[in-house]
């Protein structure tokens, strides 16, 4: 097992005869002085005087009649919750999908002929991420003790709606191909999450430590926006026409992988609070209309779909019709050269 894990690559084949990427600029000449694990202090949560744990606007389904009816105090207590629901998503993701990506390009198992100076970049990238994990899931820890109220789905409900998402798109690719939703997952979350904790520290709702705890992350996450986006200009030149029509069409699904909410998990909180089975759907449904999902994914997603249309990913039909059947395309996109538009059809 252990010669078997060694020599695994996230893509097959001999790296050497695979075309090879642009060159690199590496953004951690300075990680040392700019790490948030060399730099910040641990953060401590300090209540005081809590006004929210998490922003309601995102977070929609506590607006929800059915769920407003209870109270402002069973409204705090979800928020509460969504809080805990992103600290330990954040570290089932370093944990589960990131640093395992960034550990195979450390050790040149990535299948792809990467700089060296990228390959050592990527040590950097599983520090950082070990760092998010351990303070995301202490700082749980931390809120569980001074609030007293616990994270109610520790152990007790289904793996995080993401893996369960990326279990099914692994299952879909062709057997030599396992591996790259690997790769294409880690360049979609690490390309996407510092848009999603850049407002939060904005929010002078919330507590002062949560806002500092993802300011720190959302600073560590700028330096590897830009090493997965380089990933990806060597990534798609790396892959023949088979693999890119493999693949490619199976894109948009892993960034709704990433970014669609977790449905059964807010069921999980809805049920917690007296909400039956009718109205949890109920409350799900009108809390995330399709549409309203579908084009709050696409804003998110644009800058990443530009990146990947600047690849040449877009080129293959079957993968733009994929995109344009998700809804990831702005209606003021053309090929080639697309204009791209943040406003999500
Ligand atoms: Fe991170
Ligand atoms: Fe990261």
């Amino acid at each position: 097992m252990y010669v078997e894990r060694f020599e695994e690559q996230l893509l097959r084949g001999d790296a050497a005869e695979r075309p090879r990427g642009p060159q690199y600029l590496s953004r951690f000449e300075r990680w040392d002085d700019l790490a948030s694990v060399r730099r910040r202090p641990r953060r401590r949560f300090a209540a005081g005087e809590v006004e929210l744990y998490f922003p309601p606007e995102l977070y929609p389904v506590v607006r929800h009649p059915l769920v407003a009816a209870k109270g402002s105090t069973v409204v705090k207590g979800l928020l509460l919750q969504r809080l805990y629901d992103y600290l330990e998503f954040t570290t089932e993701l370093e944990t589960l999908a990131v640093i395992p990506v960034a550990t195979k390009i450390s050790r040149g198992r990535s299948g792809l002929h990467l700089p060296g100076r990228m390959m050592s970049d990527a040590y950097k990238i599983v520090t950082d991420e070990a760092w998010h994990a351990q303070f995301s899931h202490e700082f749980t820890c931390e809120i569980e003790a001074e609030t007293r109220v616990p994270w109610s789905l520790r152990g007790s409900c289904a793996p995080s709606a993401f893996l369960l998402r990326l279990d099914e798109i692994r299952g879909r690719l062709p057997h030599d191909l396992r591996g790259v939703e690997g790769l294409l997952f880690g360049i979609v979350s690490e390309t996407l999450i510092s848009g999603m904790l850049s407002e939060i520290p904005r929010d002078d709702r919330l507590p002062l430590s949560v806002r500092n705890i993802i300011r720190d992350h959302a600073e560590d996450e700028g330096r590897h926006h830009v090493y997965f986006r380089s990933l990806l200009t060597h990534l798609w030149p790396a892959l023949g026409r088979a693999e890119r029509e493999a693949v490619g069409p199976l894109i948009p699904e892993i960034i709704y992988a990433f970014l669609e909410p977790d449905y059964a998990q807010t069921a999980c909180h809805l049920r917690d609070i007296g909400l039956s089975g009718e109205q949890i759907d109920q409350a799900i449904t009108e809390s995330w209309p399709t549409d309203r999902v579908q084009s709050g994914v696409a804003v998110a997603a644009a800058q990443l779909t530009r990146y990947l249309e600047e690849v040449g990913a877009l080129r293959d039909k079957g993968t733009l019709a994929a995109f344009e059947e998700a809804g990831l395309l702005g209606s003021a996109y053309e090929m080639p050269g697309g204009i791209y538009t943040k406003v999500a059809r």
